[in-house]
């Protein structure tokens, strides 16, 4: 495949960046969009270029770094897929593919495709835990809990963290991430001692960190790679709801 890549370089949180246009030949419909780029920088450092930084780490979608805006969206064209899942055969002989990083406040593009994520890590931090002394996996599986909640649990627990649903929505909401935590813990026995201040300090801490109100418009579960549904972001609204009504904090 013969291709025309367009991607955002930026040299640091400072410069304002630009759009640079380069052109691939040869490349694979079986290679994974990461490894197309591998090609891009391979043949940059031999033009004595920099290469382009982009994120990755696990390259089979579980670790979430595959940061990529692919022709207007994240992760690319296609549903329910993480960049480094993405194969160049989703693409035609002689596309144009436009490549731009995760855009919104509260993730501040560090150097080109790349952005700081840490306000996930402090919403997580917030409040994203249990503190109780839950055993080992024996004890676990020793509590019964209805498959219905369990099978929910699951699903939110499925959030990667990406940021997908951030760079999706227009007002840069990160309601469904949050809401993806704070439901993998409130559906289960071992979440319950801390749950109402977790879902106020997790909701706290992503209003300080600059992410924007959700108006349901649902951009980010239509984008999130895993799939994390609507349903998430209504029970989180309920449990911060309940929580603040009930609250004992001044
Ligand atoms: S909710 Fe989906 S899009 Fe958002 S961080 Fe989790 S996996 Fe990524
Ligand atoms: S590199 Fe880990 S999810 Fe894509």
């Amino acid at each position: 495949m013969n291709l025309t890549l367009k991607v955002w370089r930026q040299k640091n949180k400072k410069d304002s960046g630009r759009i640079a246009t380069y052109q691939l030949t040869g490349i694979s419909p079986d290679m994974s969009f990461l490894e197309m780029f591998d090609v891009l920088n391979e043949q940059l450092i031999n033009e004595g270029q920099e290469p382009v930084a982009f994120d990755h780490d696990c390259r089979e979608g579980i670790c979430g770094m595959c940061s990529m805006y692919i022709n207007g969206r994240p992760h690319g064209p296609k549903g329910a897929v993480t960049t480094c899942q993405l194969h160049m055969r989703s693409f035609n002989d002689g596309d144009t593919i436009v490549v731009e990083p995760w855009r919104a406040k509260a993730f501040p593009v560090i150097k080109d495709l790349v952005v700081d994520r840490s306000a996930f890590d402090r919403i997580q931090s917030a409040g994203g835990y249990i503190s109780v002394n839950t055993g080992n996996a024996q004890d676990a599986n020793s509590i019964p809990i209805p498959k219905d909640r369990a099978d929910e649990a699951f699903e939110a627990a499925a959030c990667i963290g990406c940021g997908a649903c951030v760079a999706a929505c227009k007002n840069a909401s990160a309601m469904l991430f949050v809401s993806a935590k704070v439901s993998q813990l409130s559906l289960l026995p071992q979440g319950q001692p801390e749950r109402k201040l977790r879902v106020e300090r997790m909701v706290a801490q992503m209003d300080e960190e600059g992410f924007g109100s959700c108006t349901n418009t649902g951009a980010c579960a239509a984008e999130c790679p895993k799939e994390i549904s609507l349903e998430h972001i209504a029970r989180l609204n309920r449990e911060y709801l309940g929580a603040k009504l009930t609250s004992e904090r001044v």
